[in-house]
């Protein structure tokens, strides 16, 4: 079975990212090819309750083939479960195993399981190393690269968390099988969204194998997946530690998208949340003047790929709007939005009158 290969190069880490079939049935021989024989006498498995059912046995006997012998931590789904209760859960676990600066963490789920296990693994004596099997789209394409981690605290996401990169991420296509249709189509947004923003052969390629990716054909998906992965790897490398401002692009209808699903009290996925931000956004884009960034492609393309293109009234302006507020009283400071002058041309604009944004906001009702 084919296999890509990439490494990402940070200053202080090397992740190799490996995407094709058959690898979460591979992962014993995986790991010690790249972490070296001695590194897997401590072996912990992270996962949750459903992914643990479908896969924890494969990987384990793989483990086990391998001659490491995992322990397994499980967790309940949900991003709930992203919490500093079970990172505490999680310390103790470890503490009570001796796990030590030599330990390994697998994680082996979507980003909720890789947020936590990431988080765990950054800060359990100061780092330990860790390697991510990501079963959901939205976690192979986004969430397990880059290195970022993290856990919620009461009101607010994703605030806690630490820089730490994997040292490997074996992607298998394979697992997607099992992934609700939903929740398949809910990840394609951050793939139309990395090629919105940097890729305009990319967008193409999407509309050009909308049938196909939609269907959810092998060879549709396993390059849709290592074109993300290319493209991510890029930003990450460029701006590891978020400093330069292109990783901020990645936030390309995101802030939009973030109010909403407050504004639905999460009621929609994610990715259809950033699939409306994302229009949203290239509506701000021509009221401020960009000019005309490809608003009709992206409603089509969004729309071809089964994800929603407006709100059906389910979210008033004045909830999208308290909660953008919230999100710069929090934290943020300033709100500050991306934008498309043209598919693969982002600009960042801060303080967008508030009047810009309501019509943004009626454009996708
Ligand atoms: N660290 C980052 O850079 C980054 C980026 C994007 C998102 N995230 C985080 O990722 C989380 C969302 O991740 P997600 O969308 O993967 O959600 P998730 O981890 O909650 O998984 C979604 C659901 O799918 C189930 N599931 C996972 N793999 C499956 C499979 N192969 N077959 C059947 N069911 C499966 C899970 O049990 C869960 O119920 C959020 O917490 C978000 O903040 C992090
Ligand atoms: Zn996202």
């Amino acid at each position: 079975v084919f296999t890509h290969q990439l490494a990402i190069q940070t200053p202080r880490a090397t992740t190799i990212i490996k995407v094709g079939q058959g690898l979460v049935p591979a992962v014993g021989n995986e790991l010690l090819g790249t972490l070296g024989p001695d590194a897997l006498s401590r072996a912990v498995l992270v996962t949750d309750a459903t992914v643990g059912a479908l896969y924890a046995d494969t990987v384990s006997d793989s483990l086990r083939g391998g001659g490491i012998t995992p322990l397994r931590f499980d967790i309940e789904p949900g991003e709930g479960s992203k919490s500093l209760d079970n990172a505490s859960r999680l310390y103790r676990f470890l503490s009570d195993n001796r796990i030590a600066r030599d330990g390994v963490i697998i994680a082996l789920g979507g980003g909720v399981v890789s947020d936590l296990a990431g988080f765990v693994a950054g800060t359990w004596m100061r780092g330990v190393r860790w390697v991510v099997c990501p079963t959901t789209l939205e976690s192979q394409i986004d969430a397990a690269i880059g290195g970022k981690t993290a856990v919620n605290i009461p009101g607010a996401k994703n605030l806690v968390g630490a820089f730490h990169h994997p040292a490997l991420v074996l992607m298998d296509p394979g697992c997607l099988k099992t992934l609700p249709d939903r929740d398949f189509r809910a990840g394609l947004a951050e793939s139309v969204k990395h090629a919105a923003v940097f890729s305009t052969e990319f967008f193409e390629w999407h509309e050009r194998s909308a049938a196909a990716i939609a269907a959810r054909e092998p060879a549709a998906v396993q390059e849709l997946i290592e074109w993300n992965v290319r493209i991510k790897a890029g930003v990450i490398e460029r701006d590891p530690y978020e400093r330069t401002g292109e990783r901020m692009l990645l936030n390309f209808g995101h802030t939009i998208g973030h109010a909403i699903e407050q504004a639905v009290n999460f009621e929609l996925r994610h990715g259809e949340c950033v699939a409306i931000g994302m229009l949203a956004a290239a509506h701000l884009s021509r009221s401020v003047g960009l000019g005309e960034p490809a608003i009709d492609r992206l409603r089509a393309l969004l729309d071809r790929l089964g994800l929603p293109t407006g709100l059906r009234q389910r979210a008033p302006f004045n909830k999208i709007m308290s909660a953008i507020q919230r999100d710069k009283k929090g934290v943020a400071g300033t709100t500050r939005f991306v934008l498309l002058e043209d598919l693969a041309r982002p600009v960042i604009r801060p303080d967008i009158p508030e009047d810009l944004i309501r019509q943004a906001h009626e454009s996708v009702t």
